[in-house]
């Protein structure tokens, strides 16, 4: 939809937000930002350093020092705030890393935190690895359970990842937003999957989104990086005191190529999520198949909360399939333009065999015996994914 120059529309922010500044003797600039490469900045004497310094403790995003990053850095936070409708945004070498700079901002010895069983698989080797040694106690729960009964006095966070980790289940971001009102928690939601384009939590209530922008926002599979974005000031300082503090630092390169792969997140976000809709409508004539475990999908039960929370869908998929555990082995290994690996949101098509203990958590699973693969969906040629998919699915078979 077309906006005005005064509030212009989400796709020309990102074209637009982390150019260039004008230098002031030649009046030009080139369009990108340099990749800042700095460990530290001198000045030109005491005065300008104490100045700068007067209005970093003011709160102004001025560097003194390498390790929270110089321009580029500071233009891929303001990409992350327009992304996300947020006022802050906090960076972080990895997606893992923004969601540990969330616990740690916001939870202390004793507390208590509600975390949704469909989270990133980690978030519970954090729980196992640190929280628990911290005295941080983790209750995770599934979406038909009774909230209130879990609250206790200690509870501080509810964590959530929506749509969840492997099965893409759709959690109500809006109720969970009133709930953490009602009952003085705050609310983080994982949004790598929506990365701030085709969803945003905090416009939904939430007071804290976390991306790895590792994902769709680098879209080239090139670069590791998470932020962590919040429109609530008093919950900024607490993340920018525990982000100096344990001295979360990504290099100007990373964010560079952030950068760059953001202005074309919304020509890749459509197309991916095109491409996926096209394989789903092929997958669910497959006999193979038992479910697309997929929002955009009309048949998947998240279907109408992704209609009114969603602006778009994205290449992740989850294909349960009645096939044995051997057959659906030979399945991926017969893929050939799908590889083999872990995570998503670049370019390219992949594929992952999850693991029947990566299941059991999620209560949503309800497949049994059933086999499930997860596949992003690329910018290939969604008939040549198709065909691959067809002869992949024949020598399964065999
Ligand atoms: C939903 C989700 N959150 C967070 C992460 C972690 O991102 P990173 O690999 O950058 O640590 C991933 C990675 O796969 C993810 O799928």
């Amino acid at each position: 939809m077309a906006k005005d120059p005064v509030n212009p529309h989400l796709d020309t922010l990102l074209q637009h937000t982390g150019t260039a500044p004008f230098n002031p003797d030649t009046g030009s600039a080139p369009v990108n930002l340099p990749s800042m490469r700095a460990s530290t900045v001198r000045f030109q004497n005491l005065q300008a350093l104490e100045a700068t310094q007067r209005r970093k403790n003011a709160g102004e995003r001025v560097a003194t020092y390498g390790r929270m990053g110089l321009d580029t850095h500071a233009a891929l936070e303001r990409v992350f705030c327009e992304l996300e409708a947020g006022t802050h945004a906090y960076l972080a070498s990895s997606g893992v890393g923004a969601i540990t700079m969330v616990m740690m901002s916001l939870l202390s010895s004793g507390d208590h935190v509600l975390v949704s069983d469909c989270v990133y698989g980690p978030v519970y080797e954090l729980d196992d690895a640190l929280l628990k040694r911290l005295n941080i106690e983790v209750t995770y729960f599934s979406a038909g359970d009774d909230l209130a009964s879990l609250v206790r006095p200690n509870t501080r966070l509810l964590y959530v990842e929506s749509p969840g980790s492997l099965l893409f289940q759709m959690l109500d971001i809006p109720a969970l937003a009133n709930f953490a009102r009602e009952h003085d928690l705050v609310l983080a939601c994982d949004n790598t999957w929506g990365s701030g384009y085709i969803y945003q939590p905090l416009s939904l209530g939430a007071h804290v989104s976390v991306v790895a922008g590792t994902k769709y926002v680098g879209g080239h599979s090139d670069l590791m990086l998470g932020a962590v974005i919040t429109n609530d000031t008093q919950i900024a300082q607490r993340i920018n005191r525990t982000q100096y503090a344990m001295g979360y630092s990504i290099s100007a390169d990373d964010a560079w190529l952030a950068l760059r792969g953001v202005r074309t997140l919304p020509i890749r976000m459509a197309q991916h999520g095109k491409n996926a809709l096209q394989v789903c409508e092929f997958l669910a004539q497959r006999p193979e198949v038992a479910r697309i475990y997929h929002p955009a999908w009309p048949q998947d039960p998240g279907h109408a909360i992704w209609q009114r929370d969603c602006t778009g869908s994205n290449g992740m998929m989850a294909v349960e399939l009645k096939l044995s555990k051997e057959a659906s082995r030979r399945f991926v290994d017969a893929l050939t333009l799908f590889g083999i690996g872990y995570s998503w949101g670049g370019y390219e098509s992949l594929v992952q065999w999850v693991t029947p203990g990566e299941l059991a958590r999620h209560c949503y699973w309800t497949g049994g015996d059933h086999a499930l693969v997860r596949l992003h969906i690329g910018l290939e040629n969604p008939a040549d994914l198709i065909a691959d998919l067809t002869q992949a699915l024949e020598q399964a078979g065999v």
